[in-house]
């Protein structure tokens, strides 16, 4: 039998190996090309921003409770300055409103003080405080993906 074997369809054996290489080498060209392609695209998911401007300091006078809906935030201005407190229930997520002596979930019933800590219920953490910052033209910057030590105020 020799290389130039006659297939039933008219194909030599050395032109089916020829054919059949020259298929390999353009498939893998082809693949690396796509793969230099995808370098400059990075596999990275970007996540949107979770800071947020609330304003100016002056528009959080001492005494004053702002409830931000869209941004799921109490902001609270006090002597001490202003601090932030998340609205979400540490229990499943819920949104809780404030009362005379802290916070309420009105979802299953977990109870937080004054200052977030949980005292009745099944939240099993204390609400978040937020940080808050000063952007460069003075507005205030609450970062909700930036927890901080209950306590901490920002000093207008
Ligand atoms: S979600 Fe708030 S107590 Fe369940």
């Amino acid at each position: 039998m020799s290389d130039q074997t006659q297939g039933k369809a008219g194909v030599s054996r050395r032109d089916f190996l020829g054919l059949a290489s020259v298929g390999a080498v353009i498939l893998s060209s082809l693949t690396a090309v796509a793969g230099m392609l995808r370098i400059p695209k990075p596999n990275v998911l970007y996540e949107e921003s979770q800071k947020f401007k609330i304003g100016k300091p002056d528009n959080f006078p001492v005494g004053t409770v702002k409830k931000l809906d869209d941004k799921k935030v109490f902001i609270f201005a006090d002597s001490d300055g202003i601090h932030a407190i998340s609205s979400i229930c540490t229990h499943l997520g819920c949104i809780v409103y404030t009362t005379e002596w802290g916070f309420q979930c009105p979802c299953h019933g977990s109870k937080y003080n004054r200052t977030g800590k949980v005292i009745a219920g099944p939240a099993p953490r204390n609400l978040a405080w937020l940080d808050i910052s000063q952007s460069m033209d003075g507005t205030l910057v609450v970062d909700a993906a930036k927890e901080v030590k209950p306590g901490t105020t920002f000093k207008v």
